[in-house]
């Protein structure tokens, strides 16, 4: 069934923020035993931005929010609310969705955190629009921001080439009918839990010498079992809202995948049998952003011109949990 909302709701601006450090392949190398090579065939990433100690996902996540309010010619007193889309918060708490409140200076907004790993933004993206659709709020700034360099080992090579620091946001209000978000799907799984966590620092398991000594605030991955996953679940869920739509694949103007491995979005582009030139791709300059990856991907298309309005964007996430989801919009603006 189709999961339109009874309001339409679009994305009318967006934004990005990323650090200023970019560390190459080459920099890895010399930290881990690794290679350029390896790190390009088996991942597609080249770059990656890394915050300056000191610096968190909400410093980040108000200066891509701030980009996104300036490109859509809005004060932040017009915001009703921030959902902050995160696994690295500043702190455990407040939210951090509070701190990018302050540094932006939305005084009548109100917010919360939202955390599906990877999916956050796309979760995010979804609950702003049900609110939006609700008729309590009118204007919902959504934010993925990481710092993904506060919980990988610089010293694991599994981990290390894997990951960037980032923020993108987008800016969610009341459209058009027949533009904004026009389906979505999202889903949950448990089970694959142990296959991507943190394992401690948590409820579960508090931090302690213990955990620390240990390494369990750290990203543990087992990347094969997450990867053949993803490339089913993000190809599955875009098929499912295309086909319930019945629109072709080949009307798509953009396909805006998470963007984990260059490897797992080829493939799950190949399942959707779409061109390359459809694929909003930025992995090779800013690796795995987490919640930041499809927000910022889906802005630099914006900027470069790739989205008018009218067209047909499908984003596409797979993270931990599992978590995935998809969402269907015709450009708003
Ligand atoms: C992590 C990932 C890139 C690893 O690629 P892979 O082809 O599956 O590689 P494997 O894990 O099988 O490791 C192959 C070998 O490369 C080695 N290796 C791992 N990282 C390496 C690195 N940075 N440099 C060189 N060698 C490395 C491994 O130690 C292993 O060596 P071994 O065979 O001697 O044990 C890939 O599995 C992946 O992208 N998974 C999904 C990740 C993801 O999507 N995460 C986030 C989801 S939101």
């Amino acid at each position: 069934m189709t999961r339109r909302l009874a309001t339409p709701v679009g994305i009318t601006a967006t934004g990005e923020c990323f650090p200023d450090r970019i560390v190459t392949n080459e920099d890895l190398a010399k930290m881990v035993n690794t290679s350029d090579e390896w790190i390009t065939t088996r991942t597609g990433m080249k770059l990656r931005r890394w915050v300056e100690p000191g610096v968190g996902s909400s410093d980040l996540g108000s200066g891509a929010l701030k980009m996104a309010l300036d490109r859509r010619g809005m004060g932040a007193d017009d915001l009703d609310c921030i959902i902050a889309c995160t696994v690295t918060p500043d702190m455990m708490f407040p939210c951090t969705a509070a701190l990018i409140q302050q540094k932006v200076g939305a005084s009548k907004a109100f917010g919360f955190d939202l955390n599906a790993a990877c999916s956050s933004f796309l979760f995010g993206l979804t609950t702003g629009a049900g609110l939006i659709a609700s008729g309590t709020v009118k204007r919902v700034g959504v934010v993925g921001c990481d710092v993904m360099t506060s919980i990988f080992d610089k010293s694991d090579r599994n981990t290390a080439v894997l990951f960037g620091d980032g923020a993108g946001a987008a800016i969610l209000e009341p459209v058009e009918e027949g533009y904004g978000l026009l389906d979505y799907e999202q889903q949950i799984d448990g089970s694959g839990a142990p296959y991507l966590c943190m394992p401690a620092g948590g409820s579960a398991k508090p931090a302690s010498h213990a955990t620390v000594d240990a390494k369990e605030h750290f990203v543990h991955q087992q990347g094969q079992e997450v990867f053949k996953n993803a490339v089913r679940e993000m190809a599955n869920v875009s098929r499912l809202m295309l086909d319930r739509n019945n629109i072709d694949p080949k009307e798509l103007t953009l396909f805006v995948p998470h963007q984990a491995n260059l490897r797992i979005m080829d493939a799950a582009l190949k399942r959707l049998e779409l061109p390359r030139e459809k694929m909003a791709c930025n992995i090779a300059e800013y690796a795995n952003t987490t919640s930041a990856t499809i927000p910022t991907a889906l802005h630099q298309s914006v900027v470069a011109g790739k989205v008018k309005k009218g067209d047909l964007v499908v984003l596409a996430a797979f993270g931990a949990g599992f978590t995935w989801g998809g969402a269907l919009l015709r450009w708003a603006v």
